[in-house]
Formats: C-alpha cells, sequence, structure tokens
C-alpha cells in the first residue's frame, strides 16, 4: 500500500489478470457478522452501505459480453456500535428468476451479450432484461434497485429480499423507465426547505423525452414535467441546482440494424461522433418549467456528473469527461481491454452563461478518475470538496486503485492507492453528523484485494485520506467491481438478536 501522489511510475501499478478476477462471479448469498476487522470502526459511523453491481458474469457458465449485463447483486453493509454486519442477495428479476429455472441464458443484453446460437438465435428478439443492477437507494420508506431502462425493483431493506417491480405508488406505469441516478435536492425551497428526490427518464428516439421527477420524503409525488429535445440521447446521469436540471446530450449515433438483425447489443450500435459538439440541456425545476435552454460545448463523452451550482446568472457543472465513448470491440472480450488504447475520465468544470448561452469548460483534474461523491448537503450548492474514485499514476488509463480528493478552493490534492493488488469501487462521503467542516465525515469505499480474491470495505478519514485507511472490514469473499449505492443512517439489522 503506497500514498503517492505526485509519482508515475514506469511499470504498471496493476496486473491484468489481478484486475480480471474482480470480474468472476459471486452466485453466494451471504448474511454474517464481520469478525475480521483491521482498525477501529468509528463508533459514530452507524447505518447501512448500499451497494448494487453485477453479481453474475456469465449464465449457466455462458460468458456475458459486458459487465453492465450482469444480473443485480444488492449487498449491505451494515454499521452499529462499532461492529458490521454483511448480507447479499440477487435481485430477483423476472429474467434471473426465468434463467435460473431455465439453467440457460435466455435474454441478450443491452450492451453486448447475445445468446448462444449465433445471430439466427438473436435476430429480432427485443425481450428486455431489467437486471436492477445499477444503483440501490432508501427512499420514502422503500429500499429501491435501479436499473436506468425499466422501473424499478423493491426490495425488504432488512433482508434485501425483492418484492417486487415498484410503480412508485401509480407514479410510474408499467414499462416506464427511472434513472439509476437520482439525486437528493437536501433543501428544496419549493417544499419549505424540506429535501426532496430529483430524478429523471429518457425515451429516446429520433428526439428524445425527458421526464423529470421530484418526490417528496415520503415518496409522493411533487412535480413530474416532460420535454421533447432534438435527436437521439445516451443519457445516464444528470446534475441539479436549486432551479435547474441539466443533461449533456453525448455526441451519438445510433444505428440499429445490427441489434435488430441480432449481430450485436444495442448499447454497441451506439456511435460517438467526434466532430459534432455536446449539447447540454438546462430545464427549469420551477413551474411553468418553461425556457429549456440548449448550449453547445466541445465534444466528449459524460457518464456521470460530480455536481453543479448556480452563481448569478452563471451554473458551473463538473463532470467526469472522456474524449471518446469509450468502447471495447465487439470481438474483444471487456477482460481483455487495452487500458492504453481508452481515453481516461478526466474531471472538468463547464461553466455555462445562460445570458449569452455560452460555455467555457476547463479540466480540473487531468488524472483518470471515476465515480465521484460530494457532501450531501452540498448537492446543487457551491463547494469546496470532491472525493472520487482515480487511478494509481497521474498519466493514462488504468483501472481505478485509489481514491483522490480535491480541494476545490486551494487545489490541494490526496490520494490513497490500494495499488497494486486493490481495485476500488465508488466512493461514497458520510458526514459526521455533528460535523462543521465540509470534509468531516468518512469515505466508504469496497476495495478488491486481488491478492486474497476477496473484498473488504474500507473507511478512510475524509479530512485526511493520507492517514491510510481508519479501518478495513475484511469480508469472506469477494464482492464483484459494482456499480453504485448509497448511505443510510437506518441500520436495517436487529443486531441484539442477530450477534454471534
Ligand atoms: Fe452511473
Amino acid at each position: 500500500m503506497q500514498n503517492l501522489l505526485a509519482k508515475t511510475t514506469t511499470s504498471k501499478p496493476y496486473n491484468r489478470q489481478d484486475w480480471q478476477k474482480g470480474y468472476e462471479s459471486q452466485p453466494n448469498e451471504y448474511e454474517y457478522w464481520i469478525d475480521e476487522i483491521e482498525g477501529e470502526i468509528p463508533c459514530g459511523l452507524n447505518g447501512t452501505l448500499f451497494r448494487n453491481g453485477p453479481g453474475l458474469f456469465d449464465i449457466h457458465g455462458t460468458p456475458i459480453g459486458h459487465p453492465f449485463d450482469g444480473d443485480g447483486m444488492v449487498s449491505a453493509i451494515s454499521f452499529q456500535g462499532g461492529r458490521a454486519h454483511f448480507r447479499n442477495r440477487f435481485v430477483r428479476t423476472e429474467g434471473f428468476v426465468k434463467e435460473q429455472e431455465a439453467g440457460k441464458m435466455l435474454y441478450r443484453g443491452v450492451f453486448g451479450t447475445q445468446k448462444p446460437g449465433g445471430w439466427l438465435n438473436n435476430a429480432f428478439d427485443f425481450k428486455l432484461k431489467n437486471i436492477a443492477n445499477t444503483n440501490i437507494i432508501h427512499w420514502g420508506d422503500k429500499l429501491l434497485a435501479l436499473w436506468e431502462a425499466a422501473e424499478p425493483h423493491r426490495l425488504d431493506p432488512h433482508t434485501l429480499e425483492t418484492l417486487g417491480l415498484d410503480y412508485l405508488d401509480g407514479i410510474l406505469q408499467p414499462g416506464d423507465a427511472f434513472a439509476a441516478h437520482p439525486w437528493i435536492d437536501p433543501s428544496c425551497d419549493m417544499d419549505g426547505g424540506a429535501p426532496c428526490l430529483v430524478n429523471f427518464s429518457i425515451k429516446p428516439g429520433l428526439s428524445t423525452t425527458i421526464t423529470i421527477y421530484e418526490l417528496n420524503q415520503e415518496g409522493k409525488l411533487l412535480r413530474r414535467h416532460a420535454h421533447s429535445i432534438p435527436g437521439f440521447s445516451f443519457i445516464h446521469d444528470f446534475t441539479i441546482t436549486p432551479n435547474y436540471c441539466i443533461f449533456f446530450q453525448n455526441p451519438v449515433t445510433f444505428n440499429p440494424l445490427p441489434f435488430l438483425f441480432g449481430l450485436q447489443g444495442a448499447g454497441e450500435c451506439v456511435k460517438f461522433q467526434p466532430h459534432q459538439p455536446t449539447r447540454i440541456v438546462v430545464i427549469p425545476r420551477t413551474p411553468p418549467y418553461q425556457g429549456v435552454k440548449i448550449l453547445e460545448t466541445q465534444t466528449g463523452f459524460i457518464f456521470h456528473h460530480a455536481n453543479a451550482f448556480e452563481s448569478s446568472d452563471k451554473i458551473c457543472i463538473d463532470s467526469v469527461c472522456y474524449q471518446s465513448l469509450p468502447q471495447v470491440q465487439p470481438d474483444t472480450s471487456y477482460k481483455e481491454v487495452d487500458f492504453d488504447t481508452l481515453d481516461p475520465g478526466q474531471l472538468w468544470r463547464f461553466t455555462l452563461n445562460l445570458k449569452d448561452e455560452t460555455v467555457q469548460s476547463q479540466m480540473v483534474e487531468s488524472r483518470c478518475c471515476e465515480f465521484p461523491s460530494v457532501h450531501p448537503d452540498k448537492v446543487g450548492r457551491p463547494y469546496r470538496y470532491l472525493f472520487i474514485g482515480a487511478a494509481h499514476d497521474a498519466t493514462g488509463n488504468a483501472p481505478l486503485q485509489g481514491i483522490l480528493k480535491l480541494d476545490l478552493k486551494t487545489q490541494e490534492r490526496q490520494l490513497w492507492s490500494f495499488a497494486p493488488k486493490g481495485y476500488i469501487s465508488e466512493p461514497i462521503f458520510v458526514p459526521q453528523s455533528d460535523a462543521i467542516s465540509e470534509d468531516r465525515g468518512w469515505v466508504l469505499t469496497v476495495v478488491y484485494d486481488a491478492s486474497r480474491h476477496r473484498s473488504d470495505v474500507v473507511i478512510l478519514d475524509g479530512q485526511d485520506l493520507n492517514r491510510g485507511p481508519i479501518a478495513r472490514v475484511h469480508l469472506k469473499h469477494h464482492i464483484p467491481y459494482g456499480l453504485h449505492g448509497s448511505w443510510t443512517q437506518k441500520c436495517f439489522i436487529n443486531c441484539q438478536s442477530k450477534i454471534q
């Protein structure tokens, strides 16, 4: 374990075979008190870290073509009184249950998984498998597993048992999408300062319909409005300020023919257009939701935004931007990806001038990075600290092995790296309850330890990553590389009765 912020090594800080092992299926479901802990879990850290991500990379031995196509597996790591409890369960989606019963792959995947049997067995098969693998949130007294192209699945937060599709008490209709990237506005002026959840759905086509949903803490609909924007869209995430929702319409086109004829997954039919600008769609959050603006900026591809805030008639948006859409060649396994041939994600600040409708952009961090996290009270507001997954080396593209802290005021950086054997997942910042300083809290991340083929839940000090882990909570097994998750202050285990 090293902490080498500025050093660039000549040899690679990772090993491909090590990295590949984090993509091994985890077919088992566990439930246990964690008894192997290095360091000490802070006694003020009470609540549950929910994580979601693909758990299976093969269906009864048939490999999937892209990790985004893997069945959703939810993990819950509950902290209470210095102890930690682990539980994981697959989301019992309709597709998961049917494939487990059939003992074979029954569905194509959106991102490139084809059923065995060649194109003849895949052509004109448009059955959608809602794999519920992208995010997991606790909102409105419901635990919801999210996948952006379809409805959420509701789980029991105590057991992670799947309760079924959830239509948010009638807000959604069967077949509606609900994105996997909701934001919680910590203090909404329209609602007397109460928090609200803001999310969206995308209906792609020759033009794109963006529907925005705002839900109160009970999960009831506060506001819903839909907008049509020109052109096809591949929009995974968005960002909010008190007055706006902002979407980046990546410059891509979609040719459905290879998908229709069973040659490629739908995601593989998305082609990046380097000579077209990125369009930034700014939609008011306040009624009557008019005055949508579409601005243009340099080309690039964005999956995730870190945060946004308003400053007089400007909006600043911090986003992880790739020079082009990182795509693996269709005939190459994702496990064989040559990191050196793909563009790294880098952090950019886009400053939108709403008056003259211009955009300025500036790179904030050139180190390869992904999965940003900020203090929950700073969502949509001016902020100082950003925590983000990062590569060990300062240059080039590589797997994420470190957690980077950016002080956007002083430009100071801290990096804690788990190289050469550790591979991190999305960091989540959890503030201390009595904190005055924005960075006073803990950074939680799941780290795959290739030396033991197991995963650790690692707790870092938000004020000083250089201290190294406050605690490494060793799981008895590995969790494959995940996507997103969330923290809730609720602890969903009956700790007293289950302590062993
Ligand atoms: Fe995402």
